[in-house]
């Protein structure tokens, strides 16, 4: 069993993925500074695994703080999800993107070389893809960042590289997910946006909440069967398994691994919309609208890495992911606030 120091563990990936490491028997510290999610998150992680973790408060930037939880903890590794993550806003507020995503993760490199803890999971996506030239995407595909929010991922990646190469004996999996969705199966934890979402599955969850009136489909005219865009929904009980099993391989091999972490099928907004309303019984009203400006119009993965290096596959299926997150939207309509 081993310790993990756990950041942005009250997240949304976050807490998913601090259950399936407590119910592995790993012991957990969470640190996050709840800019954008809540300590309640934490408590009912706690209650589903029904084992104590350790919550602290604060910033990977606070290198006071990194400096004496890594004092005080013995580290196996870290799992590294702390960061901000809507790609409209990086666009408006490039410097604290850059300041959080890139500079937190700088802090928490120089606490874990300070400690001697040299195994990292790291939290990356397949926004550094861009827009792909061919499916299903593989992890050789050329590196395009459109965004800050998406070069913030793909600068992380680049410096944990170069740190590999400069230091062997450091052990780091970036995972690059595809699109998580879902909830836990308690409804007890799940995806809390805190102004509208810009997502499209919290997005249905409001709309079948009766929280938001319809969905807007952007664009029925991309060059898919449909003609709405096609994405790679995985469940994130089976992302936050991923987590686990990464560890699990930064323990048994050194070196950067770059990991794509989706189902390699592509689904469309219209297939979402139907497969929510056949596991809900809800319906959802939607029209279409113009494109989303950014926008691409088909990505899934090819995960077939991720079987091969981590012996994992996503096991659940979109209709599962819809049930569980419309089971987290009924029993928490407003998340994690009263
Ligand atoms: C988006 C981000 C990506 C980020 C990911 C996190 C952009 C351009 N990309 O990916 O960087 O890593 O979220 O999960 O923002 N859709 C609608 N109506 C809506 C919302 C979405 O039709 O109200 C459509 C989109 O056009 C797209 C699909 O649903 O075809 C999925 O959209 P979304 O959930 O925002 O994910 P991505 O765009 O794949």
């Amino acid at each position: 069993m081993a310790t993990l120091l756990v950041t942005g563990g009250a997240g949304y990936i976050g807490s998913h993925t601090a259950v399936a490491l407590l119910q592995a028997g790993h012991e957990v510290v969470s640190l996050d500074n709840y800019a954008n999610s809540s300590p309640r998150a934490l408590e009912r992680v706690q209650r589903i695994a029904a084992r104590p973790l350790t919550a602290v408060e604060g910033d990977v930037r606070d290198a006071a703080l990194l400096a004496r939880l890594f004092s005080q903890h013995a580290f196996d590794g870290v799992v590294h999800f702390a960061a901000l993550k809507a790609v409209g806003e990086s666009v408006a507020r490039p410097l604290a993107y850059y300041e959080n995503n890139v500079g937190g993760t700088l802090s928490l490199l120089h606490a874990m070389q300070a400690a001697g803890v040299r195994r990292l999971v790291f939290s990356s996506s397949a926004t550094v893809y861009g827009a792909p030239d061919a499916l299903p995407i593989t992890e050789q595909a050329p590196i395009r960042v459109t965004n800050p929010y998406g070069a913030t991922k793909a600068m992380v990646e680049q410096v944990l590289r170069d740190l590999c190469a400069a230091e062997p004996e450091w052990s780091v999996v970036s995972l690059r997910y595809f699109n998580p969705i879902g909830a836990h199966p308690s409804g007890e934890i799940g995806e809390d946006p805190h102004d509208i979402p810009n997502n499209l599955f919290p997005f249905i969850c409001q709309v079948a909440a009766g929280r938001r009136e319809r969905l807007s489909v952007w664009g029925n005219d991309w060059p898919t069967a449909d003609g709405t865009g096609v994405r790679d929904y995985l469940h994130v009980v089976d992302l936050a398994a991923g987590h686990l099993r990464a560890f699990e391989y930064a323990r048994r091999h050194t070196g950067f691994e770059a990991i794509n972490l989706g189902t390699g099928r592509g689904v469309s907004v219209l297939q979402l919309v139907h497969a929510f309303e056949a596991a809900t019984g809800q319906r959802i009203p939607y029209r279409f609208a113009a494109r989303r400006p950014g926008d691409i119009a088909a990505c899934w993965a090819d995960p077939s890495a991720a079987e091969r290096l981590l012996g994992w596959r996503a096991q659940l299926s979109i209709e599962q992911a819809c049930a569980d997150g419309w089971r987290w939207q009924r029993q928490n309509p407003n998340g994690y606030r009263d």
